[in-house]
């Protein structure tokens, strides 16, 4: 991290110059995740952006990320430092598209993962995360739900639930890439590691796994387990803090392919820009807004444990 040392400098003290906090996501680059004041999942950082007191919020993550901190604490200015930093997997449902879907659903609620735009959410009953899809599902009263977009995580939470579940046939690019050989030939390599794979990754992967975590939720199994050496299976950037964290015990990425270019694209450079220039400024407008702040309201007051 030596060679960040100057720009790290100027970023903190944009950060004090600005009262700015900047989050970021488990899959950024090292050095953004190293400048960040908080990394985390989904959930936590959509509950820091809440709570937090700053007057700014770089957000480092993807847009869907920024749109619900600018959602959820809208007096604070949120900067998305990289404006071409999107997801994939929200841009495979639109709200056109979702619209036409409620009409033969007749009222079924709709749990939208997080990983969509302001539109789609608001257009949802209420949201969820990975690390909390199962709770949100179960604290509805209905016996049947609708889950959009994700079909991984929706079958995941299917197979953890009572409930009838159907769901839009969305699926994120650099999970879905990750196969149960790949998962097979690490497990034979390294035995009796247990192998942790996030709920975005396809079922037969996920029927190989020792535990299904969402990226925060993989840190403290980590921390937790005492196992020497843990296989993984979720996006490159969380092995940077998963070795800085636990010395002594070894983590394996399970296949080559778990990179996310949308979460790579967002350099250092970019985060300084962002602040010094106050620009790339996401703001969610009125009736999307209040709408979308609802769903997500929604899954904030479902209790965690
Ligand atoms: P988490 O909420 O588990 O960090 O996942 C976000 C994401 O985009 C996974 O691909
Ligand atoms: Fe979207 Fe997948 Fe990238 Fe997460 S890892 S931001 S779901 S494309």
């Amino acid at each position: 991290m030596q060679k960040y040392k100057d720009i790290f400098e100027e970023i903190r003290r944009l950060r004090k110059e600005r009262n700015a906090v900047i989050l970021a996501h488990n899959y950024q680059r090292d050095e953004v995740q190293e400048i960040a004041d908080h990394c985390g999942d989904s959930l936590a950082l959509s509950q820091i952006a809440a709570d937090s007191t700053a007057e700014v919020i770089v957000f480092a993550g993807v847009h869907f990320m920024a749109e619900s901190a600018a959602i959820l604490a809208p007096q604070k200015t949120v900067l998305l430092p990289n404006p071409d930093a999107g997801c994939p997997m929200a841009d495979m449902i639109t709200v056109a598209a979702l619209r036409e879907k409620k009409e033969e659903l007749k009222g079924m609620p709709i749990v939208c993962y997080v990983n969509t735009s302001a539109e789609v959410k608001a257009e949802s009953d209420i949201c969820c995360t990975s690390a909390n899809a199962v709770k949100v599902v179960e604290s509805l009263p209905q016996d049947e739900v609708y889950m959009i977009p994700d079909m991984n995580l929706s079958r995941y939470v299917a197979s953890k639930t009572k409930k009838k579940l159907s769901y839009w046939k969305g699926f994120c690019p650099t999970h879905q890439l990750l196969t149960a050989d790949e998962v097979r030939e690490f497990k034979s390599r390294y035995p009796g590691a247990p192998f942790v794979a996030h709920p975005e990754c396809p079922p037969e992967v996920l029927a190989l796994a020792d535990a299904i975590r969402s990226t925060s939720g993989m840190y403290d199994y980590a921390k937790k387990s005492a196992a020497r050496t843990i296989l993984i299976g979720t996006e490159m950037g969380i092995m940077y803090r998963l070795g800085k964290e636990n010395p002594g015990k070894e983590f394996v990425l399970v296949s080559r392919s778990l990179i996310c270019p949308n979460m790579k694209i967002t350099t250092i450079e970019d985060v300084r820009d962002s602040l010094r220039d106050m620009k790339n400024v996401i703001k969610v407008e009125e009736p999307v807004f209040s709408k979308a702040r609802l769903a997500l309201e929604r899954m904030l007051a479902v209790p965690r444990d």
